[in-house]
């Protein structure tokens, strides 16, 4: 079982105990706006990367440097109010992140209102990032073992609980919402299309040299070097100064490099069944 000192089990879900079971409670009746946004993903995912790119379309396609504004404060964690921050009287759009699960989510949001953008990634690599991304992150327990950290995910003993839980109630609970899937293999192999899609799908226009802006500051080299997008001023209590970054390496395939063929066997033998009951095809290599 995850350590009590690090996560708290609501309606079988693993939170961060820097939220509160109340708190988690009381989303069920968050007041949903019609232009809301909601980024949703399983940890590692592609959170952070959505985050700018939304960023980006809305608020700032040239960001000039005039507006010193964190990512993370324009796209609030939905579950995770660690700033204290008055979501009622956010500026529309609101757009929030959130790896809650379907059926955690705001009762309106799964009556169609607002919009939700859900992001998956091949979760061999999601384990990997989520490996590294523990060694970093106080309020994530430390399992220096990857063989170790590697049965728990697939028991889903971790913060956010089973990979394929969160993915399968998603797309099964997909007409519930209103929402558009992404994948991180996608976002990587044209960023351009994913782009696109996502004006299209909140309905906001953008000139060509506008959206050529976006795709070029949602790069991963370009995203690394912005402080406001790569997440170099989270707050010392939940990260480790020096232990780790958030753009870490940006690749599709990164666990070749980490997993054994005896881990990639063992993982395949726990979930390759079940991915295949999804409606989607990860890329692997
Ligand atoms: S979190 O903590 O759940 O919000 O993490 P999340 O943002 O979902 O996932 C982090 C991984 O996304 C990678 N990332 C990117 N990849 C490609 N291009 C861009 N622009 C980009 N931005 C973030 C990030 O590097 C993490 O993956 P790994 O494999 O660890 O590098």
């Amino acid at each position: 079982e995850p350590s009590k000192e690090f996560v708290f089990n609501y309606k079988g879900f693993y939170f961060a105990v820097n939220t509160t079971p109340e708190y988690v409670a009381s989303l069920e009746n968050f007041e949903i706006k019609d232009s809301d946004i909601f980024i949703a993903t399983y940890p590692k995912s592609g959170t952070v990367w959505t985050q700018n790119i939304l960023s980006l379309i809305l608020h700032e396609g040239h960001r000039n440097g005039t507006e010193n504004m964190e990512t993370m404060d324009r796209i609030p964690w939905v579950e995770y109010n660690i700033k204290n921050m008055d979501y009622a009287n956010l500026p529309l759009p609101r757009v929030f992140a959130t790896h809650l699960p379907y059926y955690l989510t705001p009762k309106e949001l799964r009556n169609k209102k607002g919009r939700v953008i859900y992001v998956t990634r091949n979760p061999k690599d999601v384990l990997v990032s989520y490996y590294h991304f523990s060694k970093f992150i106080r309020t994530l327990e430390k399992i220096p073992d990857f063989n170790i950290f590697m049965e728990r995910f697939l028991a889903g003993k971790v913060l956010a609980s089973a990979w394929f839980d969160h993915v399968s109630g998603w797309y099964n609970h997909a007409k519930d919402f209103n929402i558009l899937f992404l994948t991180y293999e996608e976002m990587k192999k044209d960023l351009r299309s994913t782009v696109l899609k996502i004006c299209n799908f909140i309905g906001k226009k953008l000139s060509e040299e506008e959206i050529e802006s976006v795709v070029r500051q949602a790069t991963f080299e370009n995203m690394q070097k912005d402080p406001r997008a790569n997440y170099e001023n989270m707050p010392d209590d939940i990260a480790i100064k020096g232990k780790g970054r958030f753009l870490r390496k940006g690749t599709i395939g990164d666990w070749k490099n980490t997993m054994t063929v005896a881990q990639s066997e063992r993982f395949d033998e726990v979930l390759k069944e079940k991915i295949q009951t999804l409606p989607i095809k990860f890329t692997w290599d």
